[in-house]
């Protein structure tokens, strides 16, 4: 369509579905038609030549409408507070934390009484992992969704969800939800459909009679679970053929080419956004659109599906924001956010998995080179967009940089990853990691880490050993990760349990549907009991809720650790140390890192060198005031510590 009969069309559809669009919905009218003709485009791109076509564009923008017909007059008022505040999500007075449900609280009632903990803590951010149905034994910890908008009785209902959002609000918290966009579990009614040869719904995925496809497909298609759901397709036997299962066996990937799909998901997009979401992590975005030949990841049509849905998200429920989860190398991670024009305008959060899994290097090896070397691509992320800084999360982690930063730094790559592996399984001679590997793939070698924050840095073993020195180093270093990754940009996001220092939990091993995927090795059980040692000096509770506590509490203070795309490394003087400067209206923090156990030293010209003379610099993390000495004198860091230094009083060089 032209532009014109475009906006005819839109302006039309408005008129039939009773939108004021001189008044009441004007807003809203003028968001709906200045976007139409990219929504139109973008549509366009991908399903022109659809023979549904038509119907699905009409169905995709009555989806639109409805949405905001139903959008509540508290959303609405909150859409219009956060578009006065611009991108509220860059702010540093922003602390998520990510947990279940269940093991965190027992269900969705017990969360909600559980508000005042996590303002204890300073957290305002809660990131709940799937709440929506899932076969228990066959869920992925949620991912595996029956029902996209029926909160699983495990949790609560949907009443008790929307109690929680409601008490959330009154708290001033935000809120981040999943939507698996990727798969549905083999029990949703699309895929019972499917099964029972429904041809309707076998469209909804790849269903192949026979293994010429999936064979030619397996060839290109890299393995997510080999060890526990090899291969990318399952023979479903009521209907005898093969369907794709990326994930698990039991989830069964969305197809994409069929329009239907994208509305049908999107409108669960909306759904979401109604509910109060105020950041959509979309799982697994990577993964949305296959093509012979390739590997099925990161294609280019999987962004022109997100950027789509951005675009309907801006116009239907604009207080929600996107999060892209795409665990994917480090050139592939910064195009969710969007490129050439539609930079900026795709998925306005991602995670820093590249920055995460660098410091894992770092504290494995007491070097930061590598981290240093990979850094080109993290700072292209645009201005606007941000990132969840995290160390752990419930997934396990992957070593995703490239060989070539690593043999940048003077690596040989393989011998480095195959230390890194070693080093966290607890194999390497003397090394004080308690974590596992996860998804071995015996035919390429690779191999990622599951392990909780606390076991990984030592504490489970050293606390095993009896080792007081060790034990220190633990939590010394607990406490670094923690600390790097919340001042280096974007929004932190803890894990439960980290807080108060939770070693890995085995009871895993009991539980049939879980005992295959070691990842809920780092997914305990809160136990409330356990947790009130956070009272008690001496502690490890205490020691490292304190120190988190704490840590939140100077990143809220300081202003500069808003996202304003400010990180400039410092120039490497030592190689322990990882030094970066944040940068805001003629400000300058200093962030140093150090990932040795004794102490570092750095010239004091290291912080001459950036175009100003400091004579003398606060620590907001020790509170001391240190005096800049001459070049060939030291500012010493301690073992695994580190420093967030500002000038509190410059002189001309
Ligand atoms: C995401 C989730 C992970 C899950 C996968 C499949 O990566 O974080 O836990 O297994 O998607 O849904």
């Amino acid at each position: 369509m032209n532009t014109n009969a475009l906006q005819e069309f839109g302006a039309n559809l408005l008129q039939t579905n009773k939108i004021d669009t001189k008044k009441k919905d004007a807003a809203f009218a003028q968001r709906f038609l200045s976007h139409l003709d990219t929504i139109e485009e973008l549509f366009n791109y991908i399903y022109g030549d659809h023979p549904n076509r038509n119907a699905c564009f009409d169905n995709l923008l009555l989806s639109l409408i409805k949405t905001y017909q139903d959008r509540s007059s508290t959303l609405l008022k909150k859409d219009v507070a956060k578009e006065k505040k611009g991108n509220w999500f860059l702010s540093n007075q922003i602390t998520g934390m990510s947990l279940y449900v269940d093991r965190f609280a027992g269900s969705l009632k017990g969360l909600a009484e559980k508000l005042n903990y996590f303002d204890e803590l300073g957290v305002n951010f809660l990131h709940l992992m799937p709440v929506f149905e899932s076969p228990e034994g066959e869920s992925d910890g949620g991912y595996a969704v029956s029902n996209f908008r029926k909160v699983d009785a495990r949790f609560g209902s949907n009443e008790d969800l929307n109690e929680l959002i409601k008490k959330m609000n009154a708290n001033n918290m935000y809120l981040m939800l999943d939507i698996v966009l990727n798969h549905t579990s083999h029990h949703h009614e699309w895929a019972q459909k499917a099964k029972a040869g429904d041809k309707y719904y076998q469209d909804f995925f790849y269903f192949y009679d026979n293994r010429d496809i999936p064979n030619q497909l397996d060839q290109t298609m890299p393995e997510i679970f080999p060890e526990s759901s090899p291969g990318s397709f399952t023979y479903i036997e009521a209907c005898n053929k093969w369907v794709m299962t990326v994930f698990h066996h039991y989830q069964w990937d969305l197809n994409y080419t069929n329009p239907a799909v994208l509305v049908a998901m999107l409108d669960n997009v909306l759904h979401y956004g109604n509910l109060g979401v105020d950041i959509l992590r979309i799982d697994a975005p990577a993964f949305i659109w296959k093509e012979l030949g390739t590997t099925c990841q990161n294609l280019p049509k999987a962004h022109t599906l997100l950027r789509l849905i951005k675009q309907c998200v801006m116009v239907a429920t604009p207080g929600m924001a996107l999060l892209g989860e795409a665990i994917v190398a480090p050139d592939e991670i910064i195009k969710y956010f969007g490129t050439d024009n539609y930079l900026a305008r795709e998925c306005d959060v991602a995670y820093n998995a590249t920055q995460m899994a660098l410091q894992w290097d770092a504290l494995a090896t007491g070097d930061t080179r590598v981290m240093l070397s990979a850094q080109h691509p993290i700072l292209q992320k645009p201005y606007g967009c941000t990132w969840i800084s995290y160390t752990r999360c419930h997934d396990d982690i992957g070593l995703g940089y490239d060989d070539y930063m690593i043999e940048r730094a003077g690596f040989n790559a393989y011998q480095h990853r195959t230390y890194l592996k070693n080093y966290f399984a607890g194999w390497h001679e003397g090394s004080p990691s308690a974590g596992a590997l996860f998804s071995v793939n015996p035919k390429t070698g690779d191999a990622r880490i599951s392990g909780s924050l606390a076991s990984l840095c030592g504490l489970e073993k050293a606390v095993e050993w009896n080792h007081t020195p060790a034990i220190e180093d633990a939590l010394k270093k607990i406490i670094l990760m923690q600390a790097h990754s919340m001042f280096m940009g974007g929004i932190p996001m803890l894990f439960y349990g980290d807080e108060l220092a939770y070693t890995n939990d085995y009871s895993y091993l009991q539980d049939p549907g879980k005992s295959y995927d070691n990842r809920w090795m780092h997914r305990p059980i809160m136990n409330w009991d356990r947790n009130e040692k956070r009272k008690t000096s001496g502690t490890f509770e205490e020691t490292i809720f304190n120190a988190t506590k704490k840590l939140i509490a100077t990143r809220n203070a300081l202003e500069i650790l808003s996202d304003f795309k400010n990180v400039t490394w410092m120039t490497p003087h030592n190689i322990h140390v990882a030094s970066f400067i944040r940068a805001y209206d003629n400000k300058k923090l200093y962030c140093l890192f150090n990932y040795k156990s004794t102490a570092s030293f750095i010239t004091w010209y290291a912080f001459k060198e950036h175009g100003e003379r400091p004579a003398q610099l606060k620590d907001y993390w020790t509170g001391l005031v240190h005096q800049v000495g001459n070049d060939n004198e030291y500012f010493v860091l301690p073992g695994y510590g580190f420093a967030l230094l500002e000038s509190i009083s410059d002189t001309n060089i």
